[in-house]
C-alpha cells in the first residue's frame, strides 16, 4: 500500500479500517465542488467564519474571507472556510456569555475534526474572541486570530458617536429627561453606522488587543478599523502567514507555543494599560485555563499597582478606536510599556515581541492617544479586584471608568434580589433610596436564570437622575457592558445563586467599600449571617435539559473564568470549588 503523508486532505481521515479507502472517499466528495487532483494534493488552511444575520459586528467576514483566500493562494496552499456559530452581542437571550463556551466548543471541535493544516480564525463581536482564542488553544492547532476591526464614529449635531458610551450616555440623558424621545430616535440610527465592533475600548476592541498582546494576531492588527484597506491587507498577510506554516516554510507556532504565562501576564498589562473591559478578566481567565495557566487576582492587584493607565479611549478617555489606530495602535502601546513586558514571548511569526518592538522603535506615536509612561492618564491601572466578606473570591471594580469621591465608601444597601425586581422598581417614585445608598443586585451571575448578563451597570434611580445624580456605588454579580462608566462592583463571587455571601445581604444592611484597601466587606456579624443562611432559599433555576442545563451543571464561577469545568486543561483549585 503507498504510504499516505497527514498533510492537507489526507489528515484525521474517516476511520473505515483502510485508510486509502477513506482518502480516495473523501477526495471523490470534495471534487464535487470542482477542485482538481492537484490543487488536493496541498496542505489546507482553514478558515473559522462566523457571518450570520444576527451579528451585525461580522457583516464585512465575507470580504475578510476572500482576502484570506487571496493570502493562502498566493503562498501555494489550498483555502477551505467552515462556519462555526456566531455570537452577535445584542441578539442572544439570556446573554451571549451563556453562549461562549458552546462556540467555543464549536470551533475546538471543527478544527481538531476537519481536515486543516494550520487556522485562520475570524472574529470579532465580544464573545467570538475569546470562544475562537479558547477552542484555538483546546485543540492546539497552528492558528492565527484575525478580527473584523472596529466601526468608525457617526455624526449627531457635530458631535462624533460611537457604540456603545455613547449609547448609555444619551439614553442617561433620555432616562433623566433632558432630551426628547424624537432626538433620542433619532441618535438610535447615527449610533451604529458602518460594519464592524464597537467603536470605543469595550469588550471587542479590549479582547483584539489581547489577542495581539498574546501574540495571537499579526503585530499591528488588532486596532484597524472594519473598512479600512488596511484590514483587508492583514487579512491577506494572516492567510499567508497561516499557508507558510502549512507548508513548512516558516516554523510552526501553536497556541501552546505562544499563550503562556508570561504572556498572559503580558496581556494583563496591555488590558490594565488600555483602561479595558472588565469582561476581558473572565475571558482571559477562561484562555489560559485551556493551557493550564491560572490567574490569580491577587497578581491582578499587583500588575495594576504597576502598570499605567495610557490610553485615552472612551469609556476611560476621549477618543475612539479608529483614533487609536492613527495613533500608532497596539504597536504604540506596547512600546510605552516595554519595560514592564516579557520581551522573550513568541508570537504567531515566529518572532519575539523584543525583536518587533525593535523593528518599530522609530514609529510615530499621536501621544494624545497613546500618552507616555512618563505622563500616564492614571499612574495606576484601569481595574482592581477586591476581596472581603462579601466576595471571598473577588469582585472587580473598574477604577478607571469610575468616580474617586466614592472609591472610600459605606451606605446602606437598597437591594434588588433579580433583575425582574429591579426593572419593576428602580424608577418607583415610592423607592426608599438616596445618592448616598449602595445599590445591590443579586442572583444575575453565572448560575442564575439570567445567566451573568452585562447588567451590572445598574441604572441610577430615575427621581435621582432628574435631581442629577450621575453615579452611586452599584453591587452585583453580573458583567458590565465595556463601554460603561460609573462605579460599578462586579463578578462578585461566589455568586448569590451559588450560595454566596451576596446571597445573604438584606435590604438596610451595611456595606463598607475601600479601593485603598480592596476591600468589599457586608457589615452584618456572623450571628446573623448564619441564622440567615439556615433559611436561605435556593435561587437556582430548575432547568431539565439541553444546552442550558450542560451550562448550569458545568460553569465555573467568575474567577475560574466561567468556562465548563470539562473544558480546562486539569483540575485546577477554582474547579473543585464551584460554589460558595
Ligand atoms: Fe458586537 Fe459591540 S455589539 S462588539
Amino acid at each position: 500500500m503507498e504510504e499516505i503523508n497527514e498533510v492537507g486532505m489526507a489528515r484525521g481521515l474517516t476511520n473505515y479500517g483502510d485508510r486509502a479507502f477513506a482518502l480516495y472517499l473523501r477526495r471523490s466528495f470534495i471534487k464535487s465542488m470542482g477542485y482538481s487532483g492537484d490543487i488536493l494534493k496541498k496542505p489546507v488552511v482553514g478558515i473559522a467564519s462566523s457571518p450570520s444575520g444576527f451579528n451585525n459586528c461580522h457583516r464585512a467576514m465575507p470580504e475578510l474571507v476572500d482576502a484570506v483566500k487571496r493570502g493562502v493562494l498566493a503562498a501555494g496552499a489550498l483555502p477551505i472556510d467552515f462556519p462555526t456559530i456566531s455570537l452577535g452581542e445584542v441578539f442572544l437571550n439570556p446573554t451571549s456569555l451563556m453562549f461562549r463556551n458552546l462556540m467555543s466548543m464549536d470551533v475546538e471541535e471543527m478544527v481538531r475534526a476537519q481536515p486543516m493544516d494550520s487556522v485562520v480564525m475570524i472574529g470579532g463581536c465580544d464573545k467570538t474572541v475569546p470562544a475562537q482564542l479558547m477552542g484555538a488553544a483546546s485543540a492546539d492547532v497552528p492558528a492565527i486570530q484575525l478580527v473584523t476591526g472596529p466601526m468608525m464614529t457617526g455624526r449627531h449635531k457635530g458631535e462624533r458617536l460611537g457604540a456603545c458610551t455613547d449609547c448609555r450616555r444619551f439614553w442617561g440623558n433620555f432616562r433623566a429627561g433632558k432630551i426628547e424621545r424624537e432626538e433620542i430616535d433619532v441618535v438610535e440610527s447615527r449610533l451604529a453606522t458602518t460594519a464592524g465592533t464597537c467603536a470605543v475600548m469595550g469588550t471587542a476592541s479590549t479582547m483584539a488587543c489581547i489577542a495581539e498582546a498574546l501574540g495571537m494576531s499579526l503585530p499591528g492588527s488588532a486596532a484597524i478599523p472594519a473598512v479600512h484597506a488596511d484590514r483587508l491587507r492583514a487579512a491577506e498577510a494572516s492567510g499567508t502567514l497561516a499557508a507558510r506554516m502549512a507548508l513548512g516554510q516558516v516554523p510552526v507556532v501553536r497556541p501552546s507555543d505562544v499563550i503562556t504565562p508570561k504572556s498572559v501576564e503580558n496581556a494583563l498589562r496591555v488590558l490594565l494599560a488600555l483602561g479595558g473591559s472588565t469582561n476581558a478578566i473572565i475571558h482571559l481567565t477562561a484562555v489560559a485555563g485551556r493551557l493550564n495557566i491560572p490567574i490569580s487576582l491577587a497578581r491582578l492587584n499587583e500588575l495594576s499597582d504597576t502598570t499605567p493607565v495610557l490610553v485615552n479611549l472612551k469609556p476611560t478617555g476621549d477618543n475612539y478606536m479608529e483614533d487609536f489606530y492613527a495613533a500608532g495602535g497596539m504597536s504604540a502601546l506596547l512600546r510605552e510599556l516595554k519595560p514592564l513586558l516579557h520581551l522573550d514571548t513568541v508570537s504567531v511569526t515566529g518572532e519575539t515581541l523584543g525583536e518587533r518592538l525593535d523593528a518599530e522603535a522609530d514609529s510615530w506615536i499621536d501621544s494624545k492617544i497613546v500618552r507616555p509612561a512618563s505622563d500616564p492618564i492614571e499612574p495606576v491601572g484601569g481595574l482592581v479586584a477586591l476581596f472581603g466578606s462579601l466576595a471571598p473570591r473577588g469582585a472587580i471594580l473598574k477604577r478607571s471608568a469610575a468616580d474617586k469621591n466614592l472609591f472610600e465608601k459605606e451606605g446602606r444597601v437598597v437591594l434588588f434580589t433579580s433583575l425582574e425586581d429591579l426593572s419593576a422598581r428602580i424608577d418607583d417614585p415610592d423607592l426608599d433610596v438616596t445618592a448616598d445608598d449602595i445599590l445591590v443586585l443579586q442572583n444575575a451571575g453565572p448560575t442564575s436564570r439570567s445567566g451573568m448578563p452585562e447588567a451590572g451597570y445598574l441604572p441610577i434611580p430615575k427621581k435621582l437622575a432628574q435631581a442629577g445624580v450621575k453615579d452611586m456605588v452599584r453591587i452585583s454579580d453580573a458583567r458590565m457592558s465595556g463601554t460603561a462608566f460609573g462605579t460599578i462592583v462586579l463578578h462578585v463571587a461566589p455568586e448569590a445563586a451559588a450560595g454566596g455571601p451576596l446571597a445573604l445581604v438584606q435590604n438596610g444592611d451595611r456595606i463598607r467599600l475601600s479601593v485603598k484597601h480592596r476591600s468589599l466587606d457586608l457589615l452584618v456579624d456572623e450571628a446573623e449571617l448564619a441564622r440567615r443562611r439556615l433559611v436561605l432559599p435556593s435561587t437556582l433555576p430548575h432547568i431539565p435539559r439541553g444546552y442550558a442545563k450542560l451550562y448550569q451543571d458545568h460553569v465555573l464561577q467568575a474567577d475560574a473564568g466561567c468556562d465548563f469545568d470539562f473544558l480546562r486543561a486539569a483540575a485546577q483549585p477554582q474547579d473543585q470549588a464551584r460554589g460558595a
